[in-house]
């Protein structure tokens, strides 16, 4: 599946606020959950929704409405977190999970430190947040973290990606739709994303 990228003048305005190193915490988090709520009303462009009855000041109507028990939003800690306020502009009664992972650094293999998702996931579509989707390490890891509690259907919901990243998660998760704000150059030998933000993490949370 070919990642959806939002090709639009605000987010690339927003984007450029989000990199430019002088833009400080307070605003950061701004930018970086408004960009989550623009990634957040595309990715739901699919949104299942139930017929209701209603009744305007008018008349009675048949109208439309979303379950948002069908749904789960799962930031990977801790840089996913800045992306949740702005879901729940959205979607305002989300329910939210957390994943917490990092790689052994002698065995390479994923180590959860952190899982806890509403019940019921398996009945639930995923949507997994991370804003910088970079070796794809991290975004396969908690993708089959997730398959393996039995959830079928997962979207990835980044904002900036790099190509390395976007391919690797493609390989292993063919499934798996990728919504993105933009698609970055390339990773560097330590595998930060070029031109990117820097380490978000740090940037959102003040930690450097
Ligand atoms: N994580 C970050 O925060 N920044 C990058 O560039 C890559 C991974």
């Amino acid at each position: 599946m070919e990642p959806i990228v939002l090709n639009h003048p605000i987010v690339e305005h927003k984007l450029t606020v989000l990199r430019d190193k002088r833009t400080g915490t307070k605003e950061f988090r701004e930018i970086a959950g408004e960009l989550a709520t623009l990634l957040c009303y595309e990715a739901m462009k699919d949104a299942d929704l139930e017929e209701v009855e209603i009744e305007t000041p008018m008349t009675k109507m048949k109208a439309k409405k979303l379950n948002e028990q069908k749904y789960a939003f799962v930031p990977v800690l801790r840089a996913g977190l800045s992306m949740v306020d702005g879901i729940l502009k959205v979607v305002p009664n989300a329910k939210i999970g957390h994943i917490g992972m990092y790689r052994n650094e002698e065995t390479l293999e994923p180590v959860e430190y952190y899982f806890k998702v509403p019940k019921e996931i398996e009945n639930r579509e995923v949507l997994v947040l991370d804003p910088m989707l970079a070796t794809g390490g991290t975004a396969v890891d908690a993708i089959s973290q997730l398959k393996k509690r039995g959830v079928k259907k997962i979207k990835f919901l980044s904002i900036i990606a790099a190509p390395e990243g976007l391919d690797k998660v493609q390989k292993v998760h063919p499934d798996v739709q990728i919504y993105c704000a933009t698609v970055d150059e390339h990773l560097n030998d330590v595998g930060y994303i070029v031109p990117g933000l820097g380490d978000a993490g740090d940037r959102i949370y003040g930690t450097k």
